[in-house]
C-alpha cells in the first residue's frame, strides 16, 4: 500500500464522521428515495443519464463512504458491492444498512488494487469517490480489469483547471494560475488528504490504452442562485463561469 493510500485512510477515518454530518442533507435522501444526483451541484442522474437503468446489473461503487449511491442503486433494482479504504466510512455503511433494510457487500480495500475477479461488473462507479484519491495510473487499469466487456465505467472528480488554481495550503478556486498544469499527479491538499488528478491528455491516453472508449465528459455548470450566500455564492459564481467538476462516461470496447 502506497504512502498516499495509507495517509488517506488515516485521513478519512478522522473526518468520516464530520463528512457524514455535513454532507447528510445532500446526500442522505437519495438513499431512501433513489433520486441520485452528481456531483458538487447536483445535477439530477434523471436529467443527465449517465449510468441509465441499471435494474439487475452488477456495479461497484469505488469509495462508497457512507454509501449513500449504492443504496439507492439497490432501490432501483441494482446488485451493487460498496469499497472504501476507511473503516469509519464503512461503518456509516452499515448504519445505513440498517437504518434502510437493504443490504449489499461491503468490502474494505483500495481501489488500487481491488479483491475482484476480472469482468465481474456492468458498471464501475464513483461520485467524487476514490478516483479523487487513487492513483489514476494504478485505479484506472483496475477499474478496465474487472469490467465486463462493454461495461461501463463512470465517474466525477474536481477539474485539472480548478486544481491549478488554488493557491498552494488553499482550499479553493481562484482567477489565475497558480500551480503547473503539466505537473499535475498526486498532492496533499490544505486539509491533508492526497488528491489525485491528471492533465486532460494524460486522463484521455490512460482511458485508450485501458481499452476504455471516452462516451462523454460533462463539464458541470450550476444555475445561477441568488439565494447562495458568503462561500456558497463564491463557488456558484466561479463555477458559472469555469469548469470545476468532471463527469467522465466511459465504455470498455477493447481488452
Ligand atoms: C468524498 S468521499 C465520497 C464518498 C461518496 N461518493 C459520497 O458521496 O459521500 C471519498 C471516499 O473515497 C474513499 N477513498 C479514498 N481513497 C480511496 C481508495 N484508494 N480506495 C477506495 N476508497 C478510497 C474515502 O475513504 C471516502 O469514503
Amino acid at each position: 500500500m502506497g504512502v498516499h493510500v495509507r495517509t488517506n485512510r488515516e485521513r478519512w477515518n478522522e473526518i468520516s464522521d464530520d463528512y457524514q454530518r455535513f454532507n447528510a442533507p445532500r446526500i442522505r435522501g437519495q438513499a431512501f428515495t433513489g433520486a441520485i444526483a452528481w456531483g458538487l451541484w447536483e445535477l439530477p442522474e434523471s436529467e443527465l443519464n449517465i449510468l441509465g437503468d441499471v435494474a439487475g446489473l452488477d456495479v461497484l461503487e469505488m469509495g462508497c463512504g457512507g454509501s449513500q449511491w449504492s443504496t439507492a442503486l439497490a432501490r432501483r433494482g441494482a446488485n451493487p458491492v460498496g469499497i472504501d479504504l476507511s473503516e469509519r466510512q464503512l461503518l456509516h455503511s452499515r448504519r445505513l444498512q440498517r437504518e434502510t433494510g437493504l443490504t449489499f457487500p461491503l468490502v474494505q480495500g483500495s481501489a488500487e488494487s481491488v479483491p475482484f475477479a476480472d469482468r465481474s461488473f456492468h458498471i464501475v462507479f464513483a461520485d467524487h469517490g476514490a478516483f479523487s484519491f487513487a492513483d489514476p495510473r494504478r485505479a484506472i487499469p483496475e477499474s478496465a480489469r474487472i469490467l465486463r466487456p462493454g461495461g461501463l465505467l463512470a465517474f466525477s472528480h474536481i477539474s485539472p483547471l480548478y486544481e491549478i488554481t488554488v493557491e498552494p495550503g488553499g482550499d479553493r478556486a481562484g482567477r489565475r494560475l497558480v500551480r503547473d498544469y503539466f505537473g499535475l499527479r498526486m498532492f496533499t491538499d490544505a486539509d491533508g488528504l492526497v488528491s489525485a488528478n491528471l492533465p486532460y491528455g494524460e486522463w484521455i491516453g490512460l482511458f485508450r490504452s485501458c481499452g476504455l472508449t471516452v462516451e462523454d465528459l460533462i463539464e458541470t455548470r450550476p444555475k445561477a442562485d441568488p439565494n447562495l450566500t458568503g462561500r456558497q455564492r463564491s463557488d456558484n459564481s466561479w463555477a458559472r463561469r469555469w469548469p470545476s467538476e468532471c463527469i467522465w462516461r466511459l465504455r470498455k470496447t477493447s481488452g
